[in-house]
């Protein structure tokens, strides 16, 4: 607790009011975005489509963190009457995710406004944070873990130290702040899954279950991450003034596949941290993960 309230952060601080974009230069690293090997764009479109990338990637964490905002305040719930240190602990966890969703909106109306057209933005958040919900709390947590172990890898792995891309350093300093208060997050994921482990009537029978779902929820963030890039391919052809054809359109869509899938699945299941911490709660459920991974990335 002492050490979240030492890392957090306001908005106004992170991103100013008038904060400028710089669009002259890649916003995210290409590692996230994979925009650079696309044969039927020029630079310029390539970089046009980086900061379309960028944009989504944004609302994509606005859009996820509408579950964990649910979740978080149910666990809250949880500590009534009984532990509030951990209740103080999981009603910061839950305030700093409204803010990161503020501050995620905040930069996609920026980003409208610097881009000169509204980028299209998948709006149906709610509805993917409720069918999240019907899962077991250890499956969410699980995957939650996940999640918030993605977002550190993205600014540990591609970012903080990235000396061959010159990002705008504003998004850079977005994604260290958020990085940040994420790895309060993912401790607190790890203690309340062990928490409803150790208090399953059937541990392995819960986990077993858990897994199972942990890849439903993949298998559903993969076909929210499909229909974000169909609208960013529409976003992309309206910037451009440029209908693709058939075989253009397949060649930046197998590539943003690729990208997209990478990025939010592939590393969060790779992220070393993230394989620890299931191992801790179950060689076996690791184990899923490693044998699951190949549908997901080479
Ligand atoms: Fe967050
Ligand atoms: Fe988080």
């Amino acid at each position: 607790m002492q050490n979240s309230e030492r890392v957090a952060w306001r908005i106004d601080e992170v991103l100013p009011r008038n904060a400028v974009i710089d669009f002259s230069r890649r916003i995210l690293p290409d590692a996230l975005t994979g925009t650079g090997g696309i044969r039927c764009l020029t630079e310029a479109e390539q970089l046009k489509l980086n900061h379309i990338r960028t944009n989504s990637y944004a609302h994509l964490f606005l859009f996820l963190e509408e579950y964990v905002v649910a979740l978080m305040s149910q666990r809250a719930g949880l500590e009534l009457h009984s532990n509030p240190t951990q209740m103080r602990a999981l009603i910061r966890f839950t305030e700093e995710e409204i803010k990161h969703q503020q501050l995620f909106a905040r930069y996609n109306n920026l980003f409208a406004e610097g881009f000169k057209l509204a980028p299209a933005l998948l709006d149906n958040h709610v509805q993917v944070a409720r069918a999240i919900l019907t899962k077991s709390q250890l499956a969410i947590l699980i995957f939650n873990l996940h999640m918030e172990l993605m977002t550190q890898q993205h600014y540990v792995e591609t970012i903080r130290d990235n000396g061959d891309e010159q990002l705008d350093p504003l998004f850079c300093s977005i994604l260290k702040h958020h990085w940040l208060e994420e790895t309060q997050h993912a401790r607190l994921d790890y203690l309340e899954a062990q928490k409803v482990l150790s208090q399953a009537p059937d541990a392995a029978a819960a986990l077993e279950q858990a897994m199972t779902e942990y890849t439903e929820l993949l298998a559903a963030v993969r076909g929210t991450l499909i229909a974000q890039l169909e609208l960013d391919i529409q976003t992309l052809e309206k910037s451009l003034g440029r209908t693709f054809t058939e075989a253009e359109r397949k060649e930046i869509f197998d590539a943003q596949e690729r990208s997209y899938v990478w990025t939010f699945i592939g590393m969060g299941m790779k992220a070393p941290l993230f394989l620890s911490r299931v191992r801790s709660l179950s060689p076996v459920a690791e184990q899923r993960i490693l044998d699951l991974a190949p549908t997901y990335y080479a």
